[in-house]
């Protein structure tokens, strides 16, 4: 026959058991996580915190207007640049005239918004053509962006021209049902990414600006829908960029803003803190057990 002392430190040593290998199988799970996903690790939303910090201030031209988001074209005197820069970065994959060639898609009218978006995102020029174009640092700076954008723009029509979103017109919290409803699927509801599929990924939004994220819903880069003016008003655009302006800023949400490295860093500190009281309260039980 057991005492009850005895009976009451069998169950302590269960307890702490079963609390031990929550704790580790938490671990092994958030571990495992970081490793599927590198690409969505912590140093990635460390620069987009950074670089999404001087993006966040809505564009001169767009707060100026009533409209929720203004297209504007590249301006014409760029183009001569814009052919010089096409003939040394682009050409040899897309073509003399951007028509494409067996290496690279047609561009002819495709608009400045497309062109904008691959090579202000750093996709563009393109190093290896066998793998999904990465985001990187853009090559071009931003004159030669808009004067890309021109030349290409300037060659077929068609296309929308590059958006200015009005960030002080957008409603959050419409943005937000839109996004999940939209977007969430592919991008998770953070924003951080996922991997969908062949190797093919919806990247993290974190660094991406209010004129990228409004060109990418209007053009569908790569694998994403097109979103056009039938599926989304230039309103409701607005406020999905403002959802995804608030993603990239966790402090605005009035949380704990832990140097504003984004959700999922957060979420992985929040892991650690769980983790350390539960092997702590472990270790309580089990002392007392013995
Ligand atoms: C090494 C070859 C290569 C070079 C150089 C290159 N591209 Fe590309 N480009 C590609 C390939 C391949 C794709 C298709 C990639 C994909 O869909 O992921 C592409 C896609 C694009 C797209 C998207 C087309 C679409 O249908 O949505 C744009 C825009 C673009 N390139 C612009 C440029 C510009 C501008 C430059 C020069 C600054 C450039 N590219 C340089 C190979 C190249
Ligand atoms: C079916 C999956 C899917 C859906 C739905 C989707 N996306 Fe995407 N998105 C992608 C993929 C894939 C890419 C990368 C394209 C590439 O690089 O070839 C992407 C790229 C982007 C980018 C570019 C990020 C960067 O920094 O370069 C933004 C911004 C974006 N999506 C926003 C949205 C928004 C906003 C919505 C909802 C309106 C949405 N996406 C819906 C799959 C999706």
């Amino acid at each position: 026959m057991k005492t009850a002392k005895q009976r009451n430190d069998n169950k302590r040593s269960q307890l702490a058991w079963l609390i031990g290998s929550a704790a580790s199988g938490a671990a092994v799970l958030s571990l495992a996580t970081i490793a599927l996903y590198p690409h969505q690790s912590h140093p990635q939303a460390l620069v987009s915190a950074k670089v999404v910090k001087k993006a966040a201030k809505p564009a001169a031209h767009g707060t100026s207007s009533r409209e929720p988001i203004v297209y504007k074209s590249p301006p014409r005197s760029l183009i001569p640049q814009g052919r010089q820069l096409f003939a040394e970065d682009c050409q040899t994959c897309h073509g003399p005239s951007a028509e494409g060639s067996v290496r690279a898609p047609n561009l002819q009218g495709l608009g400045a918004a497309t062109i904008d978006f691959w090579v202000s995102t750093g996709r563009m020029p393109l190093a290896d053509p066998t793998e999904q174009a990465a985001i990187k640092p853009p090559r071009l700076s931003h004159e030669q962006q808009l004067a890309v954008s021109a030349y290409v723009a300037s060659l077929a029509p068609g296309g929308p021209a590059i958006p200015s979103p009005n960030l002080g017109l957008a409603n959050l919290s419409k943005g937000e049902s839109l996004f999940a409803e939209n977007c969430a699927a592919c991008h998770t509801i953070t924003g951080v990414g996922d991997a969908l599929a062949n190797n093919i990924y919806a990247p993290s939004l974190w660094a991406a600006t209010p004129t990228q994220v409004a060109e990418a819903i209007r053009t569908g880069p790569g694998n994403m829908p097109r979103f056009g003016p039938g599926t989304f008003s230039n309103q409701e655009v607005d406020d999905i960029v403002r959802y995804v302006t608030y993603i990239q800023h966790p402090e605005d949400r009035g949380g704990l803003a832990l140097g504003g490295v984004g959700p999922v860093a957060e979420g992985f500190v929040a892991i650690l803190i769980g983790l350390g009281s539960l092997m702590v309260a472990g270790y309580w039980i089990g002392g007392r057990a013995q």
